[in-house]
């Protein structure tokens, strides 16, 4: 048997270590070099592949030398291989040859800002914690139980409207879903996953259709708070609405109960607060009625409860001064940058 001589096993790996060197120089982009891959590192037939089998027929004695040689270029083409790729993944203008003067200014950023209804949403749910109120979150495709039954809104009430609330009719639901028409419904189901005492407080959106004008959307925002332990009253709802007011908006404020009815709640008030000498009206309040502390298996005899429910969109046109509530949605950001959060939870 012939023997491969050791020059020309040499001679064929050092021509080879060229040739990638050419073909690498000149490969400019992923798929130049992955051709140049395949030629030179593929698996089956690549040269450095074809090479090793040369190595199988040099003569005993050249071997050692032979097998070192090969390792070395091997290496070589590797490293050529690992150069190129970083040089074609390597960002366009990684051949700049300008450096950056990190010491100039840079341009200037413009700062988004929290919209001023989450400031409301966020300042709200601050100070209710503070009074001691857990915030909770409830779903805004609800169920008419919740929505309305346990809520002591009978069937032909005229609440349940399909005029006066976004119906959906859901294939797995034997009745419509809906979206819900006020966050009373959070009081419902945190009433039946727990047991008094209860200090609550839920905030978000509610949906009705309404046509919008300077004081309607058909989706705003409502802070529902909802206490339940034993002996409590009248007084301390208006307690909790004082204070809230008070840290609100600052100063004394002071709030007015005007007699109201609502289906859940007996006696039931529309409240109103004081804001630079003008009364202004922020929702609706009262003693939980018993048969909603019944319908989530509360005991009426031995807790009681109320609840209130006011509109964000409310006091936060009051607070910024806004004249007309289509303006929190319109999202022009001349309007919504006027209300700085600095400083805001
Ligand atoms: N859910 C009532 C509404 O949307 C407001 C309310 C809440 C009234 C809690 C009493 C108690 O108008």
């Amino acid at each position: 048997m012939t023997h491969l001589s050791l020059e020309t096993f040499v001679a064929e790996l050092n021509e080879l270590r060229v040739g990638a060197e050419r073909m690498l120089a000149e490969a400019t982009d992923a798929a130049a070099l992955e051709s140049a891959r395949v030629a030179f590192l593929g698996a089956k037939s690549g040269r450095l592949k074809t090479a090793q089998r040369g190595l199988g027929q040099l003569a005993k004695a050249d071997k050692p030398a032979g097998g070192r040689h090969f390792n070395a270029v091997k290496q070589e083409v590797d490293a050529l291989f690992a150069a190129a790729h970083e040089r074609v993944s390597a960002p366009i203008d990684a051949h700049r040859t300008t450096a950056i003067d990190v010491t100039l200014p840079g341009d200037s950023i413009r700062l988004g800002r929290v919209h001023p209804l989450t400031q409301t949403i966020r300042r709200v749910a601050a100070i209710m914690s503070h009074l001691g109120f857990e915030v909770v979150e409830g779903p805004e495709v609800e169920d008419q139980w919740h929505n309305f039954e346990a809520l002591a809104i009978p069937a032909e009430h005229p609440a349940r409207d399909p005029l006066d609330n976004f119906y959906l009719s859901v294939a797995s639901h034997a009745e419509p879903l809906l979206l819900r028409s006020q966050t009373s419904t959070v009081q419902i189901r945190v009433m039946e996953e727990r047991d008094p005492p209860l200090r609550i407080v839920s905030l978000g959106r509610v949906y009705r259709p309404d046509t919008a004008d300077a004081t309607h959307y058909p989706m705003f925002h409502q802070v529902e708070g909802l206490l339940v332990e034993p002996g409590i009253t009248m007084a301390h709802l208006k307690s909790v609405l004082r204070s809230f007011a008070s840290s609100f908006l600052g100063g004394d404020v002071h709030v007015r109960f005007r007699p109201s009815f609502f289906p859940f709640t007996e006696p039931s008030v529309e409240v109103d607060m004081e804001w630079n000498g003008r009364w202004i009206e922020m929702g609706g309040a009262g003693m939980v009625d018993p048969a909603v502390l019944e319908a989530v298996g509360y005991d009426p005899e031995t807790v009681s409860g109320f609840a209130f429910g006011l509109g964000v969109e409310r006091i936060a046109a009051r607070r910024f001064g806004v004249a007309d509530i289509r303006d929190f949605y319109r999202n022009d950001v001349r309007f919504l940058e006027q209300f700085s959060d600095r400083g805001q939870a």
